[in-house]
């Protein structure tokens, strides 16, 4: 018998520790998530990429009467970068949550759908995207690359 292990990695920061770049990333993220549609929930979720040219493109979570027709928010933008920026590199996802009180403490993790999503367009650009979590807390959580959530990556 063979044991197989794998080691997930996360960076934790404060806010302030973080340098401009990534605070660039995590206002773009705030940005999208004032905007979110989430009247179902009233869960609002927001996500920033930041493509290599450093421009973002911004999702939030759309939801709809009939709930399994909504949407993630970072599907949202990762899909709307699919659309529209064939030859693009994602360099960096930022995610970050909150509910309508505004007492949610958690750094958002993707959820499986969106982190299936992740990987795939990390395969096809042959990069890895840097995933940042941030919470009203003023925490954040930095990997670097999707394998730090979804060790056992689905290939074929
Ligand atoms: N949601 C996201 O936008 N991203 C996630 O990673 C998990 C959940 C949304 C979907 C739904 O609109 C609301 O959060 C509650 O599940």
């Amino acid at each position: 018998m063979d044991k197989i292990e794998k080691k997930i990695s996360f960076e934790k920061y404060t806010y302030e520790e973080l340098n401009e770049n990534d605070k660039a990333c995590i206002q773009q993220s705030l940005q999208a998530r004032s905007k979110a549609y989430a009247p179902y929930s009233t869960f609002s979720v927001g996500a920033s990429l930041q493509m290599s040219n450093g421009e973002y493109i911004l999702g939030n979570n759309q939801e709809n009467r009939a709930y399994p027709s909504g949407l993630c928010a970072e599907r949202v933008a990762l899909f709307h970068f699919g659309a529209n920026y064939p030859d693009g590199i994602i360099k960096t996802l930022t995610i970050t949550a909150n509910n309508k009180v505004g007492n949610y403490k958690e750094m958002i993790k993707p959820c499986g759908s969106c982190l299936q999503v992740i990987a795939e367009y990390e395969l096809k650009q042959e990069q890895k995207i840097r995933i940042i979590l941030y919470s009203d807390t003023n925490q954040v959580l930095i990997a670097e690359g999707v394998e730090n959530f979804l060790p056992m990556i689905f290939l074929f």
